[in-house]
């Protein structure tokens, strides 16, 4: 059975991303997926220091919760990252996290893990794309392989609208191509595992 994780970089653990994030994670399980959440506004996650110890050993100096994510994303075939929009971009949480990732990346223990990602604004426009453009753009540097929604649709992936928390459950784009693009993934990590 394939293993999808789905991360949700919002400081509100039961927000509009947690929901679309939810919503995929058992889209992806009624494709045959196991799945497990990892919260990072409830985790512990310092930002990178620049003391470039990754680059010598390939472990980070920083001792908090970033190992624990990093070994389970290691072990996971794919991987759903969800961000709320702030300022057109992914909130400080989801940053430190990719920044902190860089360990994973020394050895490219993301690479060819089927990736999606998931993104919510208050706004229709507010930003959707450009923010699952910088988790694309992680992603890449990773070596992960990208997925979107999915045909007939096939966009960007799961582009959700909402304000305050459980707004986004009435935005019926938001749902569905949150649903869509766990399916995707889970179906192109069963192929990979073929
Ligand atoms: C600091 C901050 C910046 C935000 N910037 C944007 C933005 O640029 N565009 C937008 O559409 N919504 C913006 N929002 C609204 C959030 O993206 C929106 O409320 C979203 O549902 C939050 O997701 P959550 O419920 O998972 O926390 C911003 C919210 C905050 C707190």
């Amino acid at each position: 059975m394939v293993k999808i994780i789905g991360m949700v970089g919002s400081p509100r653990e039961d927000g509009n991303t947690s929901f679309l994030v939810k919503t995929a994670l058992k889209s992806a399980e009624d494709a045959g997926a196991e799945t497990e959440l990892i919260n990072l506004g409830s985790a512990e996650i310092e930002p990178c220091v620049a003391c470039d110890i990754c680059k010598a050993t390939g472990e980070c100096a920083i001792y908090d919760d970033m190992r624990e994510i990093s070994e389970k994303l290691a072990g996971a075939d794919g991987i759903i990252m969800g961000s709320p929009v702030y300022f057109g971009g992914v909130t400080s949480q989801m940053k430190m996290f990719m920044d902190r990732s860089r360990p994973l990346r020394a050895s490219f223990k993301l690479r060819d893990k089927v990736c999606g990602a998931i993104a919510v604004g208050a706004s229709r426009n507010g930003g959707q794309e450009t923010t699952i453009s910088s988790i694309h753009e992680f992603l890449l540097i990773q070596d992960a392989i990208i997925v979107g929604d999915g045909a007939p649709a096939a966009h960007y992936g799961g582009t959700g609208v909402g304000g305050p928390i459980g707004s986004t459950q009435n935005d019926d784009v938001g749902m569905e191509t949150s649903k869509n693009l766990g399916k995707r993934v889970v179906e192109l990590a069963k192929k990979l595992n073929e």
